[in-house]
């Protein structure tokens, strides 16, 4: 803890010194930065500016020219569980080989690479790849309908799309190909001159000649060298879209050298990373937690890593023990949700709980995405780590990089369901709606006073919605925003994090739109409008709830199940799976003021089941909310 209030209070002395300090020992830089922070465009803000360097160089050659080249980078685990080992050099080539292949292709600095790929060695290549050239890469997670997808590649301006002919999970496949190839139809993104796929199961695919290409067949014939590309510290990396308050996803944008410090650092700090240590985040890399931690993180450390394809429930879910028990895995970062299905499905079978297996390896238990609740936090510990393992409870965002608040392993004192205290050099407060700090015990907004080298650079094409969603001027303009509710503990000023403040939901630790989900509901034929809200979930935290009108009569019993479901499957293809609402409640209208806005409070009331004790008078339809309250 006194090393901890040490690094804290160097910060507080000699911000800018603090931060160069960190970046000129963690990362290698072919051209040093003379330059720290520069504030003159604020909220604009640029690090390291003058600095150059290279991610996928500080990601894997310096370990090789280190000698480390035989060192272990990636231990991957199919669905089917066959286990593959992937070294440095091994990297080196195939990231090498890619590289030169997307380069024949014409992608060059600066263009944009679309990654709609599965969770394999290839992804990761794919990423690395882009990095070492200098594009900028954005991948879409794997379970994007083919028209999220399509916006995605048309507001990018992607050039080139790399996807994979099947994904593999839980024994089922999926066509990633074949939803690339309709994304591709739907038009918009005819500057998509390439299609690189990766072979994984050999399945029947469409192929269009002179655009789509074999990533085997391409790599085969490139060479091994390529010389990584010097970018400046601000070049973006990768452009990774989440969900806001509009319709639109926002394409978060991302710097290469204050991005890639960070999330290497805060590994270190935050698993008390070591070089023998295996390491396992289970995230997806259509994620930011997947970038941070297995793309870039694990690799700039020089780490070991365990990368796997599936679920935690396929064969059956003791799959997350029985993995950490075979690769020895001593740092295991996985998701709230996870581990509330895990600890339903023990309790059904046991044996596929923890306690059947040898988890003596594990060191460091990690957990984000969403609010972890006490009960969970306690069964991890427990069960999970025997006891003995610390459990950090890491809060961050897309928009952040890498982690903002969390304990460190050994020093913070733990309290279940608190993500404790800021990392050193992140200002994180808690204030009102004038930007005024709140006392302690007292809820608000959760603020970060000052920028930070890993924060997003901006939204890909739209500056103004940068500034207005994440400096709003009620704010003062100068405070980061971002969009949950916190509070600090009177005695140990811990923050706990209270859930979203904006109309955004987090189902399964995923990020969802309340309007992405009503737009999508509304460009259905029969339906007149919607009103998404969230409503706690014992598994998934938050589960989506919609109340539709519409254009025709009221449907009831088996009508009504039909249309629902019909609905389900209407928002999967829209978005996604994970967008499908959980509820679906169909109205004669919805609840309005008289001035016709939609009163989400009392939808929110009305999802949960709850007596509606609120004073109602200024409703236009008192007696909508009874039809609405009962129709399930
Ligand atoms: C939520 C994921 C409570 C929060 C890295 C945030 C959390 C959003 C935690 C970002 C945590 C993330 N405790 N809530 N430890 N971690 N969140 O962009 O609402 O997918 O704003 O980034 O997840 O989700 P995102």
């Amino acid at each position: 803890m006194h090393a901890y209030q040490d690094l804290v209070a160097q910060a507080v002395r000699d911000y800018e010194g603090f931060w160069a300090n960190l970046a000129a020992t963690t990362l290698d830089w072919s051209k040093p930065f003379t330059k720290v922070l520069d504030e003159t465009e604020a909220p604009f803000y640029k690090w390291f500016e003058d600095g150059e360097l290279n991610a996928s160089y500080n990601c894997i050659d310096r370990h090789v020219e280190a000698g480390n080249g035989s060192r272990r980078a990636i231990v991957f685990e199919a669905d089917d569980g066959k286990v593959s080992y992937v070294t440095y050099a091994d990297l080196l080539n195939g990231v090498s080989r890619f590289a030169n292949a997307l380069k024949r292709r014409g992608v060059g600095k600066g263009d944009r690479v679309v990654i709609y790929m599965s969770m394999s060695v290839q992804g990761v290549v794919a990423m690395q790849a882009c990095a070492r050239i200098g594009a900028t890469h954005s991948v879409v997670f794997g379970g994007f309908s083919s028209k999220a997808l399509n916006e995605r590649l048309v507001d990018v301006g992607a050039t080139a799309l790399v996807t994979a002919d099947e994904q593999v999970r839980g024994g089922k496949t999926l066509p990633l190909k074949s939803i690339a190839d309709e994304a591709l139809a739907l038009g918009g993104c005819e500057a998509v001159k390439s299609v690189i796929v990766y072979q994984r199961t050999g399945g029947e695919v469409a192929w269009k000649e002179g655009r789509d290409f074999w990533m085997h067949e391409l790599t085969q014939t490139e060479s091994d060298q390529c010389p990584p590309e010097p970018v400046g510290a601000e070049h973006p990396l990768f452009i990774l879209y989440t969900s806001g308050s509009t319709g639109k996803p926002k394409g978060v944008q991302h710097s290469t050298g204050g991005y890639l410090l960070w999330a290497a650092q805060t590994l270190k700090w935050t698993f008390d990373w070591k070089q023998n240590d295996v390491f396992w985040c289970t995230a997806d890399i259509g994620w930011i937690t997947g970038h941070s931690y297995i793309t870039y993180g694990p690799l700039a450390l020089g780490g070991t890593q365990v990368v796997f394809e599936g679920v935690p429930t396929f064969p059956n879910a003791g799959r997350f023990w029985d993995m950490i028990a075979r690769h020895r895995v001593s740092l295991f970062y996985t998701a709230p949700t996870a581990i509330r299905s895990l600890i339903k499905a023990s309790e059904v079978d046991s044996k596929s709980h923890p306690k059947q297996f040898d988890l003596t390896s594990l060191r460091i238990l990690g957990t984000v995405g969403e609010p972890i609740n006490p009960e969970a936090w306690v069964w991890y510990h427990e069960n999970v780590g025997g006891g003995r393992c610390p459990v950090v409870d890491t809060w961050w965002q897309t928009e952040t990089g890498g982690h903002m608040i969390t304990p460190l392993p050994g020093a913070t004192p733990l309290v279940p369901g608190s993500c404790t205290l800021p990392l050193p050099g992140i200002m994180a407060a808690v204030v009102d709606e004038t930007g005024q700090d709140v006392p302690n015990g007292q809820g608000g907004i959760l603020v970060i006073k000052r920028p930070w080298p890993s924060m997003l650079r901006n939204i890909w094409g739209d500056p103004d919605r940068y500034r207005s969603s994440y400096f709003p001027e009620e704010l003062g303009g100068k405070l980061y925003l971002a969009g949950d509710g916190a509070v600090r503990d009177n005695g140990t000023g811990y923050f706990t994090i209270m859930g979203r403040i904006d109309d955004v939901l987090n189902v399964s630790g995923h990020r969802l739109g309340t309007m992405e989900i009503e737009s999508a509901l509304v460009a259905h034929p029969l339906v007149a409008e919607a009103a998404v809200v969230g409503r706690p979930d014992d598994t998934t935290g938050e589960a989506v709830c919609a109340f539709v009108t519409l254009k025709r009569e009221l449907p009831v019993g088996e009508d009504a199940t039909q249309l629902a479901s019909e609905l389900r499957t209407w928002v999967g293809k829209q978005i996604g799976p994970i967008a499908k609402p959980k509820d679906i409640r169909f109205g004669d209208n919805l609840p309005k003021t008289r001035s016709g806005k939609i009163m989400r409070r009392l939808l929110r009331s009305l999802a949960k089941g709850e007596e509606i004790t609120q004073d109602v008078s200024t409703l236009e339809n008192p007696t909508i909310l009874e039809q609405l309250g009962e129709s399930r």
